[in-house]
């Protein structure tokens, strides 16, 4: 059984990723690709734990003032619910042939975390993330990002405001500047459909030759 491929989409809060996760699920199994989606934070025990902090309902306790978690703890966090999920369904899926598709992966982290605190740090927890074979990353200014986002529901997490995702989109510009890894970067600003249609394309020139 030939292993399957692992794609990562990318981008700041708003990019739509997720929009564009499910449309490329949904393309490959169009083209009898059997290919599942996934997404960070994922549903697993870290993963809730994270999706808590970032809404502020999970804190230290009473005993503590109920302080927020910290900038580093949270970056723990993500770094340890990526080696769950890699573990607990995007390994299983890959070695069963089938396609992965993550919605966030790995460069999150370096994205988000490394824009906050020390990127060589959030690097290094992060050593034994296996890399996606590609990553897609849809590239967008935070003012229309935060629009998109206030258009399509209410209530914001952690890192939704302009400042933060300015620094962010910041760190992610500068990781694919000088990555080695296999990276697509596109205007996220488009039209959906043809944002759809470039990874379509993107999907097609990496995988088709090898
Ligand atoms: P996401 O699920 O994409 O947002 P939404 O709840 O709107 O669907 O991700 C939640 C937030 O977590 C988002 O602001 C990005 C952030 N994040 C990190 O800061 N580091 C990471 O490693 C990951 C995976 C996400």
């Amino acid at each position: 059984m030939n292993r399957g491929r692992f794609i990562a989409l990318e981008g700041i809060d708003g990019s739509g990723t997720t929009t564009q996760t499910q449309l490329l699920i949904s393309w490959l199994q169009s083209r009898q690709i059997k290919a599942v989606g996934t997404s960070e934070p994922s549903g697993g025990p870290v993963g809730t734990l994270i999706r808590g902090a970032l809404t502020g309902r999970v804190r230290l306790p009473d005993s503590a003032g109920g302080a927020p978690l910290t900038q580093q703890t949270i970056a723990l966090l993500f770094a340890a619910d990526r080696l769950d999920h890699y573990q607990a369904e995007i390994d299983p899926a890959l070695k069963k042939g089938l396609w992965v598709v993550s919605d966030r992966y790995l460069d999150s982290s370096l994205a988000y975390q490394g824009a906050l605190i020390e990127g060589d740090w959030v690097a290094e927890i992060n050593r034994y993330a296996p890399r996606p074979d590609l990553t897609i990353y849809l590239d967008i200014d935070p003012e229309t990002a935060l629009e998109r986002i206030a258009a399509s529901r209410s209530g914001t997490e952690l890192f939704e405001r302009k400042d933060t995702l300015t620094q962010v989109r910041a760190q992610y510009q500068k990781l694919y500047r000088t990555s080695t890894a296999k990276v697509v970067l596109l205007d996220g600003s488009a039209s959906l459909d043809s944002i759809t249609q470039e990874i379509q394309k993107s999907i097609e020139y990496a995988f088709n030759r090898d």
